[in-house]
């Protein structure tokens, strides 16, 4: 059979390549570009050196902007109320270019070198079923002849230097990672103790806080229901969707901005440490909760923030991503943003974004009738009796207290 891998160019992706060439499988190799630091011409070279057949490169970067990051700004997600979801976002559009490329190849099987411990492995194959019902998945560090063989370093390296497979010569670092344009993720290895505090070197997507400018800088972000739709900064306008967020990413590495550290339940049940970078979003996240503050229904947002929200957040880490539940949950989102148009002033300073100011036309808010300093709108009066009716259930209940105190 043909089977299209997702390939890394490291040590496990390319282990599982020249394994999958000696079970008799005849292997293509994807990678999907989502904006991830990488010598992408090196990894062809290497994967067909270690025998893949074709080499495909997909870019992803536009609709992993447009068509997973912005609903999710939109909808203010976040995992356990930390987590920006970066690794759970890229996946879906990884996994819809592998079946793109898997259809037009004539591939029955696809497959990933995700751990079994993992939220990936879940994520990936979920994401396959969901576009391609009736897709073959391998999945190596399920296959018991494969784990028991390579199971440790140690054997991966062997099995390395006996099919040739050049193994980078630079020290590897103690933790894996994961990148695109909205994040940098770094889990196991030394990170494994929750209470090793990572070295200052391993954050690659951000300045350290202490080291960032002594001066802070002041930007504004436009949103268009609820979008970022342009960020001036230095006396410049950036609109195109995917240089607003890699013009934010700039801004905010160079405040150092976005850095955070939590131990997370995973899908399957285990609780893990990880590190990340999420530059841009850290930004994106502060600006639009701010401009929801002036232009969003309090009742819509109570609905959204307890459903869209959450059941987003969750879909998203769960890889639920290509299911009704999905596009029943992002159907209420447009309605959610219609009114949130305006813009953010924000100043970035050593670690934060502060908010300066913000504006828009759209009128929820209304200056004369907020202030505590004029009447209108309504009777002074009429509060009375809101106030009133509100506490006739509160004075039942202190009475029933109060009985119950003195028999
Ligand atoms: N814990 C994060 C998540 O589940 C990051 C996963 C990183 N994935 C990886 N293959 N290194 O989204
Ligand atoms: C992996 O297990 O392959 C990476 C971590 C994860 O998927 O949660």
């Amino acid at each position: 059979g043909r089977v299209l891998l997702a390939y890394s160019g490291g040590l496990d992706t390319s282990c599982i390549l020249a394994w999958l060439i000696e079970e008799g499988y005849e292997v293509y190799a994807f990678m999907g570009d989502v904006g991830q630091e990488e010598d992408f011409v090196a990894a062809e070279k290497k994967a067909l050196a270690v025998g893949a057949k074709k080499f495909f490169l997909a870019d992803l970067k536009r609709e992993f902007v447009e068509e997973l990051i912005y609903p999710a700004v939109q909808a203010n997600c976040i995992y356990e109320n930390v987590y920006l979801l970066g690794t759970s976002l890229a996946r879906p559009v990884i996994a819809r270019g592998m079946i793109a490329i898997a259809d037009k190849e004539g591939c029955d099987f696809v497959s990933h070198g995700c751990t079994g411990k993992g939220n990936d492995q879940v994520r990936f194959e979920l994401a396959f079923y969901g576009l391609k019902p009736d897709i073959k998945v391998i999945a190596p560090w399920r296959i018991p002849e494969f784990y028991n063989r390579f199971a440790g370093r140690g054997h991966l390296l062997a099995y390395a230097a006996e099919k040739q497979i050049p193994v980078q010569q630079t020290a590897a670092k103690p933790w894996s990672t994961d990148e695109n344009l909205f994040h940098i993720s770094y889990e196991a290895g030394i990170l494994e103790d929750p209470n090793t505090t990572p070295p200052a070197d391993m954050w690659k997507l951000t300045a350290s806080p202490e080291s960032a400018p002594e001066t802070p800088e002041q930007i504004s972000i436009e949103f268009k229901r609820g979008i970022p739709v342009k960020v001036t900064a230095g006396g410049k306008d950036t609109t195109d969707a995917v240089e607003v967020f890699l013009t934010l990413n700039a801004l905010a590495r160079k405040h150092g901005i976005g850095r955070i550290d939590i131990v997370e339940n995973r899908f399957i049940g285990v609780k893990s440490r990880g590190c990340y970078e999420s530059p841009a979003a850290t930004i994106l996240r502060v600006a639009h909760m701010d401009l929801e503050g002036l232009t969003l229904d309090r009742n819509v947002r109570s609905l959204r923030d307890q459903f869209v929200t959450v059941e987003l957040s969750r879909i998203l880490y769960n890889g639920h991503f290509f299911t009704p539940e999905r596009e029943f949950v992002t159907s209420a989102i447009p309605a959610s943003q219609r009114t949130v148009n305006g813009v953010v002033r924000l100043k970035l300073y050593k670690g934060n974004v502060v908010v300066e100011g913000r504006y828009s036309d759209e009128g929820l808010y209304d200056e004369k009738f907020s202030s505590m300093d004029e009447l209108g709108g309504f009777e002074p009066t009429d509060t009375t009796g809101f106030i009133q009716i509100e506490s006739i259930r509160i004075k039942k209940w202190a009475q029933a207290n109060i009985r119950r105190g003195q028999a």
